[in-house]
């Protein structure tokens, strides 16, 4: 700042003072001297407090302007936006960000009502932005601007509110930062997570086809054995009704006339009549192999718990595996290894037909095996039960451990197994909360496990 005035400065008044005191000696008298030499030193001091004041005021003053041009600094420094308005909305100030956004200088922004500068179709999001309240209460919005080349970016604004030393609400700071892009990006990966869910469930329902589609190739071939032996003594026991009848009709009388054994002979009746029995028979295994596999297909349609109770699991694993072993009529080394006092809620039936289905598999696995031993077992692990069934068999081959759950594999001889126990008991395992798995032993054999909640 330029110095207006000068002030002497401290050792110039003591000379002036000489100066005024020898000059004027004659005419002063002593008193009226002490007087002068009083009022001059007075001035001397409040000159010297003018010059301190001046240069303190001057440090303030370059102070003052650095803290200014600090803030100015970094408030044009940031790149999110900022925008102060009023009690009324009208801008007060705005960063250099908010300019650049809008595309308009300070001047022509500056005074404005803040409605003016955002989009028509933000107006009521505005609202709650400028809403008068206390101090802590920062208000979070959405926003867009109307810019120079039409509506801008979507921003996402923080208005705090401000308030004077009397702790009247006097206008909002509004700051802001562009989310578009980060939006974008959002619903890009909302819509690639859509896209993903929607090839999931088409996947599964493919495999779900897939799976239904081997069922039914699988129901077929079963059917077909037994059907076209049905069809084919039903064929036959046709062509034999024939020749009985006009057998039947000689010896009535009613056809030709002639000798009856030589009809008898040469519609070949003795031979029908010995054929008929294993025709019948056939015909009626034939039926029952069918009526067989209908059932099991009725069973594993269950896709329900049905009715649930409270499961002894010892009580259970004792009766299915001594059930199993029986039907089986073997002898094998039995080990059941069940805690007592285990409870499990679900269906009975159910779950002894799973345990009935494991021990007879292994039990068949355990046909050429000289000392077969069968270990059952049961313990809780935690709010679960693990169930394993291990025997000493030469265990799954290693071809056919990922295809044993599916319907109809069996290794099995035609009329030995129907390939539907273990994806029964699969299903059934699961409707109950578990996972049937099957693994084989390191020093052979093959073991079952799954596990299901406590009750
Ligand atoms: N303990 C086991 N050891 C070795 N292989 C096994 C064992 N359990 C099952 N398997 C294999 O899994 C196949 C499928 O078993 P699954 O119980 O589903 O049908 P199955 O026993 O052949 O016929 P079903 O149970 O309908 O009478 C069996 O044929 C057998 O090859
Ligand atoms: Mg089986």
């Amino acid at each position: 700042m330029p110095k207006a005035t000068h002030f002497p400065e401290a050792g110039e008044t003591e000379s002036l003072l000489k100066l005024i005191t020898n000059r004027g000696a004659i005419e002063f008298d002593h008193e009226r001297e002490g007087a002068w030499i009083e009022v001059i030193r007075k001035m001397d001091e409040v000159y010297s407090d003018l010059l301190r004041y001046e240069v303190d005021l001057e440090h303030k003053n370059a102070e003052l302007e650095e803290a200014q041009a600090f803030v100015t600094n970094v408030i044009e420094s940031v790149s999110d936006i900022l925008i102060v308005c009023d009690a009324k909305g009208l801008v007060q100030q705005v960063n250099s960000a908010f300019q650049h956004t809008l595309g308009r200088g300070v001047a022509d922004i500056v005074g404005k009502n803040i409605a003016d500068v955002i989009d028509d179709a933000d107006n009521t999001r505005l609202v709650p932005l400028l809403k008068p309240r206390s101090a802590s209460d920062v208000v979070d919005g959405e926003l867009r601007f109307s810019s120079e080349g039409g509506s801008s970016d979507l921003f996402a604004i923080n208005s705090s509110p401000r308030h004077d030393h009397r702790g009247r609400f006097i206008g909002v700071v509004l700051t802001g930062r562009p989310i578009g892009e980060l939006r974008r990006a959002y619903e890009a990966l909302h819509k690639a997570h859509h896209e993903l869910q929607r090839a999931q469930r088409q996947l599964v329902e493919q495999e779900k086809m897939a799976s239904l589609g081997r069922l039914v190739a699988g129901v077929a071939h079963e059917l077909n054995n037994p059907i076209s032996f049905v069809y084919g003594n039903i064929h036959t026991l046709m062509r034999y009704r024939t020749a009985i009848v006009a057998y039947l009709d000689a010896v009535h009388g009613k056809g030709k006339a002639g000798d009856l054994a030589v009809q008898r002979k040469s519609l070949r009746i003795d031979e029908i009549l010995e054929d008929f029995g294993p025709l019948i028979e056939g015909t009626m295994e034939g039926a029952v192999r069918i009526s067989e596999i209908v059932k099991n297909l009725r069973r594993l349609s269950f896709s329900k718990l049905g009715e649930v109770e409270r499961v002894n699991i010892e009580r259970l694993i004792n009766t299915a595996v001594l059930w199993a072993v029986r039907t089986k009529q073997v002898r094998i080394d039995l080990q059941i290894e069940v805690e007592p006092e285990l409870w499990i809620s679900g269906n009975e039936g159910q779950l002894h037909q799973v345990i009935v289905n494991l021990v007879e598999n292994a039990i068949d696995a355990m046909r050429g095996t000289e000392l077969p031993r069968l270990v059952v077992s049961a313990v809780r692990k935690g709010s679960e039960i693990l169930f394993r069934i291990s025997d000493n068999g030469p265990g799954i081959d290693k071809d056919h451990i990922s295809h044993i759950f599916e319907p109809f594999f069996t290794t099995k001889r035609v009329g030995e197994g129907t390939g539907l126990g273990l994806w029964i008991s699969y299903g059934i395992v699961r409707e109950h909360g578990g996972e049937l798995s099957a693994t084989n032993g390191a020093d052979g054999g093959a073991t079952f496990s799954f596990t299901l909640p406590v009750a």
